[in-house]
């Protein structure tokens, strides 16, 4: 019999919990032992829980509990989670978390602390088993590209607003359906897909980036107008993260993205995850599936427990050794290269575009697309460029904002092809 503790007796802690009881004939038959949950640690006692679990609200029960084989942290946020998966590995026990911020950061630290097995597979894209299909799956191939849809609160938000929703009210009922993070600027600031970026980027590339190093931003400026410009062109808005190889760099960025609606990803809606893999020997893969909720992330959560129970013992990130070659570089961020929407809002008078264009020229920058809108205030500018360098971009939108006939900040939507 393998006991376990579980530090966080939320929504997936009690799906664990449930899970392990429903399904109990399958898990016993594959991991080929009896797993038993033996204490969970709460912070409140009083509240009531769907489990008939023991309780405590001392950490320590569970990582110093002799009994106790693997100790399963649930209960997100950074330091405090770090504190007691340190306390478990002190204690000689094996860690399966769920915690992506927590991965975000300490993630090389916890694997250089530990040899026992350390898994994590549901800290990305909930139900999706994409940390084991990277590890494990594709772990013959050198990782081109990464590109997924892994927030799914931003891309519900972007489904309703195609539709017409309005933002404020549509993030609302994403946070009623249990979707959003506890501080849900962590979904549409980018920041929880950052986080689920640079853990896969740690298994594609062995890179220890964190949050602070990379480009993140998030779906608060998409307006109703950027859909019209995508579905004129041929595109979809979807919030990706990226991690892409080019040479010894490796770009790391989250953004709003158009995206071109033939490609399988743009076909993603909702609540749902999808995650590009390009390998150079397999070509690419698509992973598709719940990106949230209690019994998707369980089921990735007890896969993990199952794994260790069998006696896998895989490198938390991956490798064994440095890679011989060398490690890959994090690409400044003003290196980026991309095709760019912008968004330009003037006031309507003679030579507007011509010195808009001019400034552009002097970048080096090649317009693709144009259209232009009546708004009510202003007139929009809307226009796509062939590929660019971030800083030229960055340095023509300054140049372009100081034009007195702009009216507003420039808008930025980065392409993908
Ligand atoms: N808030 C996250 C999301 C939950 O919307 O995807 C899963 O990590």
């Amino acid at each position: 019999m393998i006991k376990i503790g579980i530090v966080g007796v939320g929504t997936v802690g009690e799906s664990v919990v449930k899970i392990l009881e429903d399904n109990k004939d399958i898990i016993r038959a594959r991991s080929g032992k009896e797993i038993v949950v033996k204490t969970g640690v709460v912070r409140n006692l009083n509240k009531e829980r769907d489990v008939n679990i023991k309780l405590t609200d001392n950490y320590l029960d569970v990582t110093t509990d002799d009994e106790i084989d693997i100790v399963v942290e649930l209960m997100g946020g950074v330091e405090e989670a770090y504190k007691i998966v340190k306390s478990a590995i002190e204690n000689g026990k094996s860690v399966v978390t769920a915690n992506k911020a927590l991965l975000a950061y300490h993630r090389f630290e916890l694997q250089n602390m530990t040899d026992k097995p350390f898994e994590y597979e549901a800290s990305v894209a909930g139900g999706i088993p994409i940390i084991k299909a990277l590890r494990e799956g594709l772990s013959a191939n050198h990782i081109e590209s990464i590109k997924g849809i892994i927030n799914g609160t931003c891309n519900y938000m972007l489904t309703e607003m195609k539709k017409g929703a309005n933002y404020d009210e549509i993030l609302k009922v994403a946070q009623e359906l249990g979707y959003a993070e506890a501080d849900p600027t962590f979904d549409v600031g980018g920041f929880d897909a950052a986080h689920k970026l640079l853990i896969l980027a740690s298994i594609a590339y062995n890179i220890d980036a964190k949050p602070d190093d990379i480009l993140i931003e998030g779906i608060e400026n998409i307006d109703t107008i950027d859909m019209e410009f995508a579905k004129e062109f041929g595109y979809e808005i979807k919030l990706l993260g990226i991690a892409k190889k080019d040479g010894e760099f490796i770009e790391l960025r989250v953004h709003p993205t158009l995206v071109p609606n033939n490609q399988m990803i743009s076909k993603v809606e909702g609540v749902m995850n999808a995650i590009s893999v390009v390998g150079d020997k397999v070509g690419e893969t698509l992973y598709y599936g719940a990106g949230a909720g209690g019994d998707a992330t369980a089921s990735a959560v007890i896969s993990d427990i199952i794994s260790i129970v069998r006696g896998s013992n895989a490198p938390m990130l991956g490798y064994k050794k440095p890679l011989e070659n060398g490690d890959f570089k994090l690409r400044n961020r003003d290196e980026i290269k991309s095709k760019y929407y912008l968004r330009i809002a003037v006031s309507d008078e003679v030579g507007v575009l011509e010195k808009i264009a001019s400034i552009f020229a002097k970048n080096s920058i090649s317009i693709s697309n144009f259209l232009q809108k009546q708004g009510n205030e202003f007139v929009k500018i809307l226009l796509s460029t062939h590929e660019a360098i971030e800083k030229d971009i960055k340095n023509s939108i300054e140049e372009i904002e100081k034009l007195n006939f702009v009216k507003k900040p420039v808008n930025v939507i980065r392409i993908e092809e």
